[in-house]
C-alpha cells in the first residue's frame, strides 16, 4: 500500500478514506492519532495491524461535542459534567462504564470506555464530517515513540496505512491525561499536561497524586515510548562523569540545564515543563535518525510527572 502525505488543502481526502473504512494518521493537539471510523469493526482492526498492538489495547474514542457521549455510556457522573466544561476540548480523556453495546473491540473487552474532546480544528471538522466519532491510538508501532509531525508517521508507518494528514507539530506534544471517573474518588490513569492541579479546580476536590504503577492492565507497559536507541536518564553529574570516564563518544545528550562538551552531541531542549515536553519527542526522533549508540537524557524533575512516566519507560530494559 502506498501511504498519501494529504496536505491540509487536502483534508476532504481523509475524510473520504476514512468514510470508506481506510485508517488514516491525524494531527491532535497532543501527538498524531491512527484514526479510523469508530462504527465501522474491520476498519478499527486495521488499527490493530499496523500499529502490530495487541488487542486487548483498548482504544481512545475522540468526540467532538459532549452530547456524542450519549452514544458510549449510559452513566454520566456530574464530574464528567465538569471537566468537560472547563477542560474540552482538550488533552483530557476520561473513562466511564461503557453502554452495553458498545464493541469490544474498541475496549479490548473491558467493560470501560476511554471518551476525549480532541482540541484540533482539523481533526474536530474531521469527525463532524465522518459523522461520527473515531477512535485514534497514538500512529507509531507498539511501544515506540510517539509522533508529534507528519512525518514521523510517515518514517514509522508508511506502507501501512492509507495517508496522513499533515498538521504541522502538534501543540502539546505529550499524550492526554487519562482519569478514571468509574470509581468514587476520580483517579489518573496517564499523567498528562492537564494536571493534577486543573482537575482538582475544576472538580473542587481533591484527588489522589498519580502513582505510576506496574499493575499489568493493557497500556501501563513497563517498556514504552521507546526509541530505537538505548536511552539513560541521569543527573547532569552523572553524564559529566560517564563522559570523561568513557572512550566511546558516539552518544547524544539531551539536556535542559546549560552544559557544554565538544565529545558528544548535545541536543539543548527546553528547561520549562511544557516546552520540554513539546519538543521531547521531535527530538527523540531526530536522533534516532542519526544512529548514535545511546542517548543519555538529563533526568527532569520529579514534579513533571508525565515526563517522566514516559522516560522511564523509554529507557526500561530487561
Ligand atoms: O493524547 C492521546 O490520548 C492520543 C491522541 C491520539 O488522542 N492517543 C493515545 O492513544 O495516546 P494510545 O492508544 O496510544 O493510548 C491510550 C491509552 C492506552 O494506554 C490504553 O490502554 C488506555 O489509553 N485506554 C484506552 N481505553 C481504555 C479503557 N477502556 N480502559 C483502560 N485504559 C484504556
Ligand atoms: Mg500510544
Amino acid at each position: 500500500m502506498q501511504t498519501k502525505l494529504l496536505q491540509q488543502g487536502q483534508i476532504d481526502e481523509a475524510i473520504s478514506l476514512l468514510k470508506a473504512g481506510e485508517i488514516v494518521a491525524l494531527p491532535t493537539e497532543t501527538v498524531y492519532g491512527l484514526a479510523a471510523d469508530a462504527n465501522n469493526e474491520s476498519a478499527i482492526k486495521k488499527i490493530f495491524i499496523a500499529k502490530n498492538r495487541p488487542t486487548n489495547h483498548p482504544l481512545i474514542v475522540h468526540i467532538d461535542s459532549f452530547d456524542m457521549i450519549q452514544e458510549w455510556t449510559d452513566e454520566i457522573p456530574d464530574y464528567a459534567y465538569k471537566l468537560s466544561e472547563n477542560l474540552w476540548p482538550g488533552p483530557l480523556t476520561m473513562l466511564l462504564n461503557k453502554k452495553h453495546n458498545v464493541s469490544d473491540i474498541i475496549t479490548g473487552c473491558s467493560t470501560k470506555i476511554a471518551l476525549r474532546m480532541p482540541n484540533n480544528h482539523l481533526i474536530l471538522k474531521i469527525i463532524k464530517s465522518v459523522g461520527g466519532a473515531l477512535v485514534a491510538p497514538s500512529a507509531n508501532t507498539y511501544k515506540k515513540l510517539s509522533p508529534t509531525r507528519a512525518e514521523h508517521v510517515m518514517q514509522d508507518l508508511s506502507g501501512k496505512i492509507s495517508a496522513v494528514l499533515d498538521g504541522g507539530a502538534c501543540s502539546i506534544g505529550i499524550e492526554s491525561t487519562i482519569i478514571d471517573l468509574t470509581t468514587k474518588t476520580p483517579k489518573i490513569l496517564r499523567p498528562g499536561s492537564i494536571t493534577k492541579d486543573m482537575i482538582e479546580t475544576a472538580l473542587q476536590i481533591n484527588i489522589p497524586e498519580y502513582q505510576s504503577h506496574t499493575e499489568q492492565v493493557p497500556g501501563n507497559m513497563l517498556a514504552h515510548y521507546q526509541p530505537n536507541t538505548p536511552c539513560f536518564l541521569m543527573t547532569l553529574s552523572e553524564i559529566e562523569d560517564y563522559i570523561r570516564d568513557g572512550e566511546d563518544y558516539n552518544i547524544a545528550v539531551m539536556h535542559f540545564s546549560l552544559f557544554e562538551n565538544d565529545k558528544v552531541k548535545l541536543y539543548p531542549i527546553a528547561s520549562d515543563r511544557r516546552g520540554f515536553a513539546k519538543t521531547m519527542y521531535d527530538i527523540l526522533h531526530n536522533i534516532d535518525k542519526s544512529r548514535f549508540r545511546k542517548i543519555l537524557i538529563e533526568l527532569p524533575p520529579k514534579s513533571w510527572s508525565d515526563i517522566n512516566d514516559r522516560l522511564y519507560k523509554a529507557q526500561y530494559n530487561k
